[in-house]
Order: C-alpha cells, then structure tokens, then sequence
C-alpha cells in the first residue's frame, strides 16, 4: 500500500517537472504578446498605425458582440464625440431610445437605466456612510437592482466601456469563440432578463 502511494507521488512528481520544463522551453519574456523583445524595454514595440472606422454613424455595419452580453463596440466614426465631457455627450442625442428608433440607432438598453449599488453617502470626513453608520469599505455597498427614470450616472461616461474598433494587421489570432445562448444574441443584449440569474 505505502509503494503504491510513494510510486505514485514519484509519477506525479516527475509529471511536475515535465509540465514546468516544457513551460519553461515554450514562454520566454521575449516572445510574448505582440512585443518583441524583451518586456522590460519601450523602444521594441511592434507598431501598427490606429485605424478606426471612418464610416459615419447611420451608415456603418455593426460589429458582433465578443460574448453573451458584452458591452458592443462602437461601429461607426467618433470623429468629434470625443472624449465624453459633462456638457457634451452627443453619443446620448442618438441613443437615448427616445430619439434611437428615427435615426436607425441602437436604443440605450435599460441596464443603463438601473442602479446597481445602493446609494450611500460621504460624510464631512470623507467616509462612507449609510443611514448615518460608517461603512469599513466599499465592498460593503450592497448590490441591488433599482430601476431608475433617467440614464445612471454610472452610465453616462459611455467611452469607458464601449470602444471603436481598430483594424489592424498584427494582432495575434484569438482562439476564443463566444457561446451564445440565443440565436441573436450576437447582436442584442438582454442582461435584464437575467442580470439576476445564479444570485440568491
Ligand atoms: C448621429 C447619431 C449617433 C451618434 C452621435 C452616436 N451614434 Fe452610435 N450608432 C448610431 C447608429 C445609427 C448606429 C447603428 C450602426 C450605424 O448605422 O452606423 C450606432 C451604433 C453604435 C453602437 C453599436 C450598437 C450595436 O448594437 O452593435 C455602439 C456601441 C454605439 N453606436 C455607441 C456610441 C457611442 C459611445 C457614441 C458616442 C461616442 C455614439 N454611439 C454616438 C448613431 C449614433
Ligand atoms: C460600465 C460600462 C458601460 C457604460 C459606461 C456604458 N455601457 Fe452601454 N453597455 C454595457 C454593457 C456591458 C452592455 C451589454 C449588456 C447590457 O445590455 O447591459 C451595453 C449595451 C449597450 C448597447 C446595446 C443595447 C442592446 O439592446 O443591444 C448600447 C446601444 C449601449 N450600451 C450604449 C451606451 C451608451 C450610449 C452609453 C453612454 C451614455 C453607454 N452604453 C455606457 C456597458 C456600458
């Protein structure tokens, strides 16, 4: 019994250092990502020139979504929308789904309109509080799901999440392929409908 168990501790072992050998032989610093070279210099990064869609909003072709739910990216020319300041969000005039369906948009979808953490507020001190009791962290804000009459504030810097793609020759080849549960899903969102799916 005692053999058996040494031999195997032996295979697992020896199974060990052929995994850590073989890691070693194929992942150099030098040979990883899009950098040639190695990770510790700047000047040795390939370049490749940003090249974003120039096809102006109402004329571009959407972009699939990278996985169920991901935030989609922006398909269409940007030139003059950015960056996203307080007094100018033109991304809004567009998508607000007031206005998306006459101009053939994608209506902001009611995620966006949600509140997802409860609201609490800062004290003279700087500290988080809720109904007038300290809050140790931040990760001690609950998660909810409160719907909202206007876009959340968490929303409105629209940028943050959605990005233009760039066309580019050297990226390396993505092996992931996205699992859609639904047959559109590669073009829509429907967070909502289970944004509370697996939470008890
Ligand atoms: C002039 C109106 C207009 C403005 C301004 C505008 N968009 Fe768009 N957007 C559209 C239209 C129309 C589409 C649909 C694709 C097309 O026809 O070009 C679209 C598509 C998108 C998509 C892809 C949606 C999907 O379902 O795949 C995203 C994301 C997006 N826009 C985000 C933004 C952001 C972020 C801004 C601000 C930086 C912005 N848009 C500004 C009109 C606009
Ligand atoms: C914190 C990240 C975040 C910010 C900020 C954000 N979005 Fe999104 N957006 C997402 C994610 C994630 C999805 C996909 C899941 C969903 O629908 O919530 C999405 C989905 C969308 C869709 C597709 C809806 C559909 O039905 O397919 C549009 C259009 C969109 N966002 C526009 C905007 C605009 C315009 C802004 C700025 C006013 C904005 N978003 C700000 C993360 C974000």
């Amino acid at each position: 019994m005692k053999l058996t168990k040494l031999a195997l501790s032996l295979v697992a072992i020896a199974t060990l250092f052929t995994f850590a050998y073989a890691a070693n032989k194929t992942i150099k610093d030098d040979s990883i990502g899009i950098r040639q070279g190695s990770l510790f210099q700047e000047d040795n990064v390939v370049g490749d020139k940003t090249q974003y869609n120039t096809d102006a909003a109402g004329t571009s072709t959407k972009i699939d979504r990278a996985f169920e739910n991901a935030p989609p990216m922006i398909s269409h020319d940007t030139e003059g929308m950015l960056p996203i300041t307080i007094d100018n969000n033109q991304c809004i005039s567009c998508h607000d789904p007031m206005v998306a369906p006459s101009v053939n948009a994608t209506s902001i979808p009611k995620s966006h309109f949600t509140n997802f953490r409860e609201d609490v507020s800062i004290d003279k001190k700087g500290e988080l509080e809720r109904d007038g009791k300290i809050l140790a962290n931040s990760s001690d804000i609950k998660t909810i799901v409160k719907p909202l009459d206007h876009l959340s504030n968490a929303r409105f810097n629209c940028s943050a999440c959605h990005a233009p793609q760039s066309d580019s020759k050297i990226v390396p080849k993505n092996n992931f392929i996205p699992d859609f549960r639904g047959t559109d899903l590669n073009n829509k969102s429907n967070l909502m409908d289970n944004v509370s799916e697996g939470v008890k």
